[in-house]
């Protein structure tokens, strides 16, 4: 969810009007994902590199998500969605997180659209902290334990959430800013010059028109 800086630039307002505006972009697409029955969305809100920011920027984003986690609740309740937050939870505010898993608890039953928001997340630290989980399991075992693919998949924060069909970036960045590496291995890439806050459902049936003409081969041939 990109561009929000230069979104609130354009209008002179401060960065945190335009971090304000893109929620409303996050409630279109979550509106586009439940009607057109989307089974997983995750929206990379706050990088682990993002933590570097000036302060009142930083605290300006924690505040504003701990308002729209419980603001949402009830859209939540209403459409069957199932809440979820990964990233470094060592690193969140005490009332985000108590926030966060009360939330995530009264969803968990949830069986619509899943909405992923990862938070302070990056996706080195998530290989780092599978390859510590498993250290510490051989260690514990006292020896070195079987691992392949499937189950490295399964030490990564969003093991149990199938690899990104679609990922879709804005604001005309063309990189990966260190989301999900692992889980983006054959991943379909969108780019898009529309800044965060003006991104609608009619982007996002562009990027999923876009997606639906590609052809997937995995590096195979036909
Ligand atoms: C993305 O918008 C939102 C977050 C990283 C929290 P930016 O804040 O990166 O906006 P630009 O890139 O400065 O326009
Ligand atoms: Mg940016």
């Amino acid at each position: 969810m990109d561009g929000n800086g230069r979104w609130a630039k354009q209008q002179g307002r401060r960065r945190l009007f335009g971090h304000n505006a893109g929620a409303e972009s996050v409630r279109a697409c979550c509106e586009y994902a439940v009607e057109h029955g989307i089974r997983y969305l995750s929206l990379f809100a706050f990088s682990e590199e993002n933590w570097s920011r000036p302060e009142d920027e930083v605290s300006g984003l924690m505040k504003l998500m701990f308002k729209s986690v419980l603001e949402e609740r009830e859209t939540f309740r209403k459409n069957n969605i199932r809440f979820r937050v990964i990233g470094d939870r060592s690193r969140l505010p005490a009332d985000l997180l108590q926030a966060i898993d009360a939330v995530q608890q009264e969803t968990a039953g949830h069986t619509g659209l899943t909405l992923i928001i990862m938070l302070s997340y990056s996706g080195k630290w998530d290989i780092l902290q599978a390859a510590q989980r498993y250290a510490a399991d051989c260690l514990a075992a006292g020896r070195q334990l079987p691992l392949d693919e499937t189950g490295f998949g399964n030490l990564l924060a969003t093991a149990g959430i199938p690899d990104p069909d679609l990922m879709i970036r804005t604001s005309g960045e063309q990189r990966i800013s260190n989301y999900m590496l692992w889980q983006c291995a054959y991943t379909e890439f969108y780019y898009t010059p529309v800044l965060w806050p003006d991104f609608r459902k009619n982007d996002l049936e562009q990027a999923i028109q876009s997606y639906n003409q590609r052809e997937r081969r995995y590096g195979k041939v036909e």
